[in-house]
């Protein structure tokens, strides 16, 4: 192995310390390493709390896999447990865990929120950190009497942060009824409670707004909106960009007072073809755009593309 990945990864994480104390505590969830950023493209290192997961989508970087691990495990130190997530050729992923401990749970935090994590190797660790500036951008949009949809709400994330901050209620959507009982262990995790509807996000809408319509459900005041590229279900209905199109009719229609959208599947945003421009030409100016703001999380705002790993583009709209 001609790169000094050790060398590497202690210069990240001495910059991240820097940046972000938060970081320097054993029982946080973030982004240590960031691919390209830090000097090596399609390397990601995420920790949450105890877990530490090493993910390679760079193939020049695959066979050197197993030192990449013994290296991240040295720097971490012996109350880490750190597990290698590789992409393989045919497009999944391969785990090695060195510790053994696939299959086991910890609790973590981002900022004042518990997150119960895993080492699962079907439905990732539990919290996205490369959210966490749609997180923070979420708090002081929450007011007493709202109510939060969160769609592809996986384990219910911004839930608990919507409720830690006072919400009134929150409505989480996942296809996948694991991940909605996970999030419910989360809101006990934080002493907070939210509803769960383990549904497909493209018939919820439709039935909330037949609901609204019918004047039997008041409509949810903010969105929370972070589909993956490609969802359950068939044919164009797992193809998620073409959710988008019933996802904004929905917006015109029931109108929300504040949205925080997320999105993993634009391509050509680098050559200045950016969200915020997509959703101005779309939205007719009844909503005001913001970025999610980095100024709490610096150590997410990495400019530098990585040639293999994107990171979410995310806004937040105000209703005008
Ligand atoms: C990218 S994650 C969402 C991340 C999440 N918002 C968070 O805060 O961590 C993808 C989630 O979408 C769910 N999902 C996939 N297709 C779906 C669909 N059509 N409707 C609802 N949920 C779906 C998956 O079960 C998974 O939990």
């Amino acid at each position: 192995m001609g790169f000094n990945w050790t060398a590497q990864l202690q210069k990240a994480l001495e910059r991240r310390y820097g940046l972000e104390p938060r970081l320097r505590d054993e029982t946080q969830i973030g982004r240590y390493f960031a691919g390209r950023a830090d000097g090596l493209d399609g390397v990601i290192v995420d920790a949450f709390g105890a877990l530490v997961v090493l993910t390679i989508y760079n193939p020049a970087i695959v066979a050197d896999a197993e030192q990449f691990l013994k290296g991240t495990q040295n720097l971490f130190g012996a109350g880490r447990f750190v597990i290698g997530k590789i992409r393989s050729s045919g497009g999944g992923f391969l785990y090695l865990d060195p510790c053994g401990v696939l299959g086991k749970k910890w609790i973590a935090q981002e900022d004042d929120c518990l997150f119960e994590t895993r080492a699962d190797d079907k439905n990732d660790f539990g919290l996205f950190p490369d959210a966490r500036a749609a997180r923070l951008a979420l708090r002081p949009l929450v007011a007493p009497e709202s109510v939060v949809l969160n769609l592809f709400s996986y384990t219910c994330g911004f839930a608990v942060v919507a409720q830690k901050q006072g919400a009134k209620a929150s409505i989480n959507v996942d296809a996948n009824p694991e991940m909605l009982t996970w999030g419910k262990r989360n809101a006990d995790l934080n002493g907070v409670d939210f509803s769960v509807v383990p549904e497909l996000a493209q018939k919820y809408l439709a039935r909330l707004e037949r609901r609204v319509e019918e004047g039997k459900l008041v409509c949810p005041d903010i969105w929370v909106c972070d589909p993956p590229a490609f969802g359950v279900g068939r044919g164009p209905q797992r193809v998620l960009k073409h959710f988008w199109d019933a996802f904004w009719g929905s917006v015109e229609r029931l109108s929300p007072r504040a949205l925080v959208i997320l999105r993993n599947d634009r391509t050509g945003y680098r050559e200045g073809h950016t969200l915020a421009r997509e959703l101005d030409a779309l939205l007719g100016g009844s909503y005001d755009l913001r970025g999610c703001s980095f100024a709490d999380c610096p150590s997410l705002c990495y400019e530098v593309p990585d040639a293999f790993y994107k990171l979410n583009e995310s806004l937040v709209l105000l209703r005008r």
